[in-house]
């Protein structure tokens, strides 16, 4: 369902090329969980960002269903990504002057959902454990608070991947089992396909099969 080809992104620092990824090939089934692990600037938010149509690649491709993402204009990218795909970002990525609840309806006012999103929502938010935050804003939540309402929204279309970048870092222990469980449930139920990024063994682990970067490349986690 993910066919990720030789895919490569450098960066040119002080007329040097650094090789954020280099020549990454994976592949992962529908309804599979992938973790990747690897030390901070081993570029595993590049690899995501490349998979998730966010950063060009310089070479390689994403094939997404069948969808080659880089062939894509930008508009059908962007389009194609709000129908398939969720990002969970490293860091907090609220809108502040909305509610949580708001929040988390956000990526229904860019593409055609059907049925109650409301109502989705409403059972997303309750699935994080936040209901009673469902009118705070982000400023009035915690770090860990603002995670899990990331998290909600990252379900509300159904994507058939979710692209998670270190979704449970600033989340205390029962928290972080919490998530993980949520992903499984979600795995279970939609046959959510899950790559998750992660420096942690423990998190790394619990997924059905484990990646490793390293300096940009990336190889089975033996
Ligand atoms: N936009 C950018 N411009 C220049 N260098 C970058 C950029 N993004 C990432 N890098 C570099 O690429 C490497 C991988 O970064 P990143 O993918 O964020 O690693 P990780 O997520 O594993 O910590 C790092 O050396 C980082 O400094
Ligand atoms: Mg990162």
């Amino acid at each position: 369902m993910i066919e990720v080809s030789d895919i490569v992104k450098s960066y040119m620092i002080d007329g040097q090329a650094l090789h954020a990824v280099n020549h990454a090939s994976f592949t992962v089934r529908k309804g599979e969980i992938v973790s990747i692990i690897g030390h901070s600037g081993s570029g595993k938010t590049t690899l995501l960002s490349l998979i998730g149509g966010l950063t060009r690649p310089d070479s390689g491709s994403v094939l997404c269903d069948g969808t080659d993402i880089w062939r894509l204009d930008d508009n059908s990218r962007s389009h194609f990504r709000n129908r398939n795909m969720s990002f969970i970002y490293q860091f907090a990525s609220l809108i502040p002057t909305l509610t949580a609840l708001e929040n988390i309806l956000l990526p229904t006012a860019f593409g055609d959902f059907s049925g109650d999103v409301r109502a989705y929502a409403e059972a997303l938010i309750e699935r994080v454990g936040l209901k009673e935050k469902i009118r705070a804003y982000p400023s009035h939540l915690s770090g860990g608070q603002q995670r899990r309402i990331a998290i909600a929204r990252a379900f509300i279309n159904r994507p058939s991947v979710v692209l998670a970048d270190e979704p449970t870092g600033d989340l205390d222990e029962e928290t972080e089992q919490d998530i993980i469980r949520l992903f499984q449930e979600m795995n279970r139920e939609l046959e959510t396909t899950f790559i998750i990024v992660t420096h942690t063994r423990e998190i790394a682990a619990q997924a059905a099969r484990q990646l490793r970067m390293s300096n940009g490349i990336l190889t089975d986690a033996a």
